[in-house]
C-alpha cells in the first residue's frame, strides 16, 4: 500500500534500478487504489504532473484522463510537445483544452501583478472544472504533488494542492504518486518511465507562464514577441551546452518603447530583457554571465527575428534585492 509520508530511512532515489523498484511498489498501490474507476489529471506539461501521468497511464491506462488546458501563456512549442509525447506515443486519453481567447479576454487591460496571477489561477480551475464536469464516472483526482510541497505547507509557507481550490459539489479522492519524492527523484523516475530528457529535466517555469514575462497589462502581440524571444534564448542555450546547466533563463518585454533606427528608418519598439540565473534555493540567486560572443549572437538574433524588438537589455542584478521574474 502507499505510504503517507516520506520514511525516515527511505534511500535517496538516484538510480534505474531504485527508480524501478519505486515505480514497481507505485503501480501496484495505485491498482489497489483505484480499481476499475476513472482517474482525472490536469496535465501542465511540467516536470511533476508529466511523471505522474506516465506513472498512470502505465498502472491504468486509459482508465486515466488527462485535461491539458493551454491558457495562451505557454512556452512556445509546449502544448505541442504535450499532445505528441501523451497522445501520440504514450496512448493517453488526452483532453486538450485551447481557452488562449478566454484567458486573454478576461487578463485584457489588467495591470496589477497579483490581479494578473489570481484571474490566471481562477480562469484556470474553472476551464479545468468544466471538462471535468463533461465526463461521467470520475471518482478520483490526480496530483503531482511532491514531498517539499508537503513540508512547505505543513510549514505554512505554501498551500500545496495543485489543483486544489475545485468547486465544493466536486469531490474527488486524491491520487498522489509522487508525494514523498523530491524532485531529483521525481526526475530519474520520469526518466524510467520513458519521458523525454527535455521534459523530465527542464528549467523551472512558473503557473502564470509568461503572463509574469509580460509585465503590466498583457497584449498579444508583446505576449508573441516574449514567446519568440523565449523560443531563440532557450535554442541558442541549448546549442551552446548551457540548457541543463543553467538553473533557469527567459525574456521579459516590458511596456515601454524607445527609438531605434532600421534601415534608415526610425523605428518606436519594445526592449527585450534577457535573465539567466543560478541557484540551489530561489532564495538567492546569482547571475549566470555569458560569453561576448553569445551575447553579440543573442542580440543579433532577437533583433533581426522578433517583430516589435528593437534593443535587447541583460538583466545582471541578483537576487536579493531583485526576485527572479519581474511579477
Ligand atoms: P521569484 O520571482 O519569487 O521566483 O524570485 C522564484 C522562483 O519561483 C518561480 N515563480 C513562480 N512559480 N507560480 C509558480 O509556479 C508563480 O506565481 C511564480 N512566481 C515565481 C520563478 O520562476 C522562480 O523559479
Amino acid at each position: 500500500m502507499a505510504t503517507d509520508r516520506r520514511p525516515d530511512d527511505m534511500v535517496r532515489i538516484t538510480t534505474p534500478e531504485l527508480a524501478d523498484a519505486f515505480i514497481e511498489e507505485q503501480i501496484a498501490a495505485l491498482r489497489a487504489q483505484i480499481g476499475d474507476k476513472k482517474v482525472l489529471l490536469a496535465l501542465s506539461g511540467g516536470v511533476d504532473s508529466s511523471v505522474v501521468a506516465a506513472m498512470l497511464i502505465k498502472a491504468v491506462g486509459d482508465q486515466l484522463v488527462c485535461v491539458h488546458v493551454n491558457h495562451g501563456l505557454l512556452r512556445k512549442g509546449e502544448p505541442e510537445q504535450v499532445i505528441k509525447v501523451f497522445r501520440d506515443e504514450l496512448k493517453a486519453n488526452l483532453i486538450y483544452v485551447d481557452a488562449t481567447d478566454r484567458f486573454l479576454d478576461k487578463l485584457a487591460g489588467v495591470t496589477d501583478p497579483e490581479t494578473k496571477r489570481k484571474i490566471i489561477g481562477g480562469e484556470f480551475i474553472e476551464v479545468f472544472a468544466e471538462e471535468a464536469r463533461k465526463l461521467d464516472g470520475i471518482e478520483f483526482l490526480a496530483q503531482g504533488t511532491i514531498w517539499p510541497d508537503i513540508l512547505e505547507s505543513e510549514a505554512g509557507i505554501k498551500a500545496h494542492h495543485n489543483a486544489g481550490g475545485l468547486p465544493e459539489d466536486m469531490k474527488f479522492e486524491l491520487v498522489e504518486p509522487v508525494k514523498i519524492l523530491f524532485k531529483d527523484e521525481v526526475r530519474v523516475v520520469g526518466e524510467r518511465l520513458g519521458l523525454p530528457a527535455n521534459m523530465v529535466y527542464r528549467q523551472p517555469f512558473p503557473g502564470p507562464g509568461l503572463g509574469v514575462r509580460c509585465p503590466g497589462a498583457i497584449t498579444r502581440d508583446r505576449l508573441e514577441a516574449v514567446r519568440e524571444s523565449d523560443a531563440i534564448l532557450r535554442e541558442e542555450f541549448a546549442k551552446n551546452g548551457l540548457e541543463g546547466k543553467v538553473w533557469q533563463y527567459f525574456t521579459v518585454v516590458p511596456d515601454f518603447k524607445s527609438t531605434g533606427v532600421k534601415d534608415g528608418k526610425r523605428t518606436f519598439d519594445w526592449p527585450c530583457i534577457i535573465r539567466a540565473i543560478n541557484t540551489t534555493d530561489v532564495m538567492e540567486v546569482t547571475v549566470e554571465h555569458l560569453s561576448n560572443e553569445l551575447i553579440d549572437h543573442l542580440v543579433e538574433r532577437i533583433i533581426k527575428e522578433v517583430p516589435g524588438i528593437n534593443r535587447v537589455l541583460f538583466d545582471y542584478t541578483p537576487k536579493p534585492p531583485a526576485t527572479v521574474e519581474y511579477e
